[in-house]
């Protein structure tokens, strides 16, 4: 539906549009702040998107209206990313990276829209992002794989301000119908986990306390102290590279040197390594019990080591594992608000559920939004 009015939409505004492009958000099972530590993450691809409808332009304009945001935005490919309003910022610095890169392009004409929700951790800027870049290798029949087109989207972040790691463009790229992807975020090795949940589903939860990442020091704060640490360990061995090179047992040794915090916080990254590649295995002997305890315990690492959550998100958590029904709960994402990812029994999901959003709206006065996610395909060319 989206896709017939935003391909509608650009041929009012437009002509016919060259290439429709449909980008994905993206759900994490297991492995926050793992994948700028170059350990090991377990997202998947959802089946919401974010749908852009591009046409070619002669000189290096770009055009693009948004119905969701009735936002117009136009720029030149020489102009300031910092000038630009929202999303115009990341359009702009990826068309940058493109050139940057070597890549021949011109300007583009678009219309984008999607069901992805801003700001909840779903990963609506990597849609953006790779949706972009990925029509745009269409628009120009640019050589680029996708491994390229994810490490152009995260340079965009970096260059808007956050400092992240790879997980979000890969899934959003990488991301296969009925799976995870298990990706070594040190080798880029990625591997298919089926996600077969039997009588469960995977519910997400927004607590619709919004997070603006890029804007938010916390998330670089929390990279800067896990750098710390591996700049220390660096001082006895200089082949480490990152947290990844780091054992518990090294880490021991070091607690005299290190504050606290960051000592605690790469304490948090080592264990959340081990409970992805746990999670995986759960997830491939269908131990759905084992899988579930991983999720809590990943959430108890966030809250009391890493210390990224909020009190609305550990609330969403407490209430959805009062219910016996639930096999686990936790934030996900880059934290300080968002979304929690929950393993519900389907026969009472929606009783739980419901039973969950009026006790949080009750003590918070907010109204928590919830969606049913199955995972999908990555980012592709669509037709109507
Ligand atoms: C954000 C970042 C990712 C990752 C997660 C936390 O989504 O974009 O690279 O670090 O936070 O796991």
């Amino acid at each position: 539906m989206l896709l017939q009015q935003i391909a509608q939409r650009y041929t009012q505004l437009f002509q016919a549009p060259n290439v429709l492009v449909q980008a994905p958000g993206r759900i994490n099972i297991i492995g926050e702040h793992t994948d700028y530590n170059l350990g090991w993450v377990l997202p998947a691809a959802i089946d919401k998107y974010i749908y852009f409808a591009l046409g070619k332009k002669e000189t290096t304009q770009f055009e693009f209206y948004s119905p969701q945001f009735d936002e117009h935005i136009q720029f030149d490919i020489k102009d300031e990313v910092e000038t630009m309003p929202s999303w115009g910022k990341y359009l702009l610095a990826a068309a940058q990276e493109l050139q940057k890169r070597g890549h021949q392009i011109a300007g583009a004409a678009g219309v984008l829209s999607g069901d992805i929700p801003v700001g909840a951790g779903l990963s609506s800027s990597a849609a953006l992002c790779c949706g972009f870049v990925y029509g745009m290798k269409e628009l120009y029949s640019l050589d680029l794989s996708r491994k390229e087109i994810a490490l152009i989207a995260q340079a965009t972040e970096h260059r808007i301000g956050l400092n992240c790691g790879l997980m979000d463009q890969y899934a959003s790229l990488f991301g296969a119908e009925n799976s995870a992807l298990l990706l070594d975020c040190k080798s880029l090795e990625t591997q298919r986990i089926p996600l077969e949940l039997g009588d469960y589903e995977l519910y997400i939860i927004n607590s619709n306390v919004k997070h603006e990442l890029a804007a938010d020091s916390g998330y670089n704060e929390r990279r800067a102290s896990c750098e710390r640490v591996v700049t220390l360990a660096q001082q006895q061995d200089a082949t480490i590279e990152s947290l990844r090179d780091i054992s518990m047992d090294r880490l021991e040794e070091l607690t005299d040197e290190l504050v606290v915090k960051d000592y605690k916080r790469a304490r948090y990254v080592l264990h959340e390594n081990e409970r992805v590649l746990d999670a995986s295995a759960a997830l491939r002997k269908g131990d759905l019990k084992a899988l579930g305890k991983l999720l809590q315990a990943s959430h108890k690492g966030m809250r009391e080591e890493y210390q990224i959550t909020v009190p609305e998100i550990d609330l969403l958590v407490a209430l959805a594992i009062s219910n016996p029904e639930i096999l686990g709960s936790r934030m996900m994402g880059g934290g300080f608000g968002g979304c929690t990812i929950n393993i519900v029994e389907k026969a009472n999901a929606q009783r739980i559920l419901s039973k969950i959003k009026a006790a949080y709206q009750l003590e918070t006065g907010l109204k928590a939004e919830i969606y049913q996610v199955k995972a999908g395909a990555g980012v592709q060319v669509v037709r109507l």
